[in-house]
């Protein structure tokens, strides 16, 4: 089976449409580990194509802030102002599917979270050794998909060592006598200085997992941004993949 996992679409048209059209053949299952909406221009087209898709998705933070099920004062003045933004023109049917979704989800082989499965409903940031620990000591699956930190990356967790990967060149061997966090990286607003989308194809009958990175239309999503009224360095970020 053949798994599309993504995360972090950021209300970002026209990179999770570049996205859709680079998914390999066939009926494949797609999850989403949070944050359609925030930062970008198109929240509902969004929100509209996820449920089109069938994907399974649990709550970010940005959803979270948008139907007020989390408190935005940690936010970035940015970032907050584009969740008020998004909030005066979510539609009710966008409301009501953002307002349904879980903070975990499982699946037979993996789970998926926004932020850390120690404590989903915080939203902490993972960056460390020791943040990727928390996760590893309840986790129950062999794998842990996470998004929130726009940057992807492979904890892996083998023989009582901890190695964390980031050359995503290629394909990441899933090794059954190790297990894995794996940060997917964000569709719609890159932070690691490639300002391509990122997604993850997970390879179950092979135990590969690859790591995507698709070209879009960055200026014309900036220019989106930039046109809605919002701020214009959310726009100008999407450029650098910051
Ligand atoms: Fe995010």
């Amino acid at each position: 089976m053949m798994y599309i996992i993504l995360s972090d679409i950021h209300s970002n048209l026209q990179a999770f449409e570049a996205v859709v059209r680079s998914f390999p053949e066939g009926d494949n299952p797609i999850i989403c580990a949070g944050d359609i909406v925030g930062y970008g221009a198109d929240p509902n087209p969004c929100i509209k194509q996820v449920r089109a898709l069938g994907a399974v998705t649990v709550l970010g933070n940005h959803d979270a802030a948008v139907i007020d099920k989390t408190d935005i004062t940690y936010f970035n003045e940015y970032a907050a102002e584009a969740v008020l933004w998004t909030r005066e023109r979510l539609n009710r049917s966008g409301a009501d599917y953002l307002n349904a979704l879980p903070f975990v989800h499982d699946e037979k082989l993996f789970t998926m979270v926004h932020g850390t499965l120690h404590d989903p409903e915080e939203f902490l940031y993972m960056f460390s050794g020791a943040d990727a620990m928390a996760t590893f000591d309840v986790l129950k699956k062999q794998i842990c998909f996470v998004g929130h930190s726009h940057v992807p990356c492979v904890f892996i967790l083998k023989g009582g060592k901890l190695y964390l990967e980031r050359s995503l060149s290629k394909k990441i061997r899933v090794e059954e006598d190790a297990r894995y966090v794996i940060n997917v990286g964000s569709v719609g607003q890159p932070r690691d200085g490639d300002s391509r989308a990122c997604y993850c194809v997970y390879d179950t009958d092979n135990a590969e997992i690859e790591f995507r990175r698709i070209e879009y239309d960055v200026e014309g999503a900036r220019d989106r941004i930039i046109k809605a009224g919002l701020p214009a360095v959310l726009g100008d970020r999407l450029l650098y993949g910051q």
